[in-house]
């Protein structure tokens, strides 16, 4: 088993921007339930995000629209229970943060309170700067998300890659701007040109987190199925496989399945 560090120290939002400071890069990774977030952490994983991608993954919804903040707290919870070291961001889900500042800081609060993790997440520039600034001014740490923000699905109508035009690439650097200047820790770039990114990563004093994004940004965040190869429908050009646990379970299953017809499961020292 390897570990990436023996540093127990507990990641925060202000290691974080001491990280992008001296240059060391940022890994996160998706979590949704306490097994897997704690060998995640153990491993030594900096960020662990509890994405509403678990509308996908954990729920089988085609996007992250559905899942609820009710929903979304029973995830973080189990996460937070595993995790000890990484810093835990969780998704504040699609309605309970847009157009309603007051809602959002009330979803905020319940995340936090609930939960115990460490900051949450929101999709959107300045039309949700009035949000953002509610949330921080109670204290709740925020990391942004520009680019392709699965939440706006409907309006966009596709995954493509975000930002390709000027016009749309010069109003996010403007939101990252923004996001940044009202007190962001961080944020997640999805989708978008590696050079718009590395634009970004620049001009901003808080970390990037990259999906999709290239190499430049000052972090990466995957999903966890899609990189460890348990969700095998999705594959992207972005999207490195670290393991093929589909099959590993395809077959550990199958291989019970025969022990138990052929009366194989259990022996007798598998017996009282
Ligand atoms: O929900 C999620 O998993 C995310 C990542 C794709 C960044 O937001």
């Amino acid at each position: 088993m390897s570990v990436h560090t023996e540093d127990t120290r507990k990641v925060t939002t202000q290691r974080l921007i001491e990280m992008k400071q001296r240059k060391e890069k940022i890994a996160m990774l998706t979590a949704y339930d306490y097994s897997m977030a704690s060998i995640i952490d153990r491993a030594g994983m900096d960020v662990v995000l509890v994405g509403d991608s678990a509308s996908n993954v954990m729920a089988g919804h085609s996007t992250t629209l559905p899942v609820t903040l009710d929903q979304m707290i029973w995830y973080t919870q189990a996460v937070c229970k595993a995790v000890k070291r990484a810093l835990v961001v969780a998704d504040l889900p699609f309605g309970s943060y847009q157009g309603n500042s007051k809602e959002a800081v009330h979803s905020a609060i319940r995340m936090m309170k609930e939960t115990g993790c460490d900051a949450v997440k929101i999709e959107g520039g300045l039309e949700i700067k009035e949000s953002v600034e509610r949330i921080l001014s109670a204290g709740i740490p925020i990391m942004g998300h520009l680019g392709l923000t699965p939440q706006s699905i409907n309006k966009f109508g596709t995954y493509a890659v975000r930002a390709r035009e000027a016009e749309e690439a010069k109003k996010l650097v403007d939101d990252a701007h923004l996001l940044a200047e009202l007190g962001c820790f961080g944020i997640v770039l999805e989708k978008i040109p590696a050079d718009l990114a590395q634009r970004v990563t620049k001009k901003v004093h808080i970390p990037t987190l990259g999906i999709g994004a290239g190499q430049y940004t000052d972090g990466q965040v995957l999903v966890m199925h899609d990189m460890l190869g348990i969700n095998t429908e999705f594959s992207p050009r972005f999207l490195r496989r670290y393991a093929d646990l589909s099959g590993v379970i395809t077959d550990a299953v199958a291989h019970y399945i025969k022990d138990v017809k052929n009366n194989d499961f259990p022996n007798e020292k598998e017996s009282y």
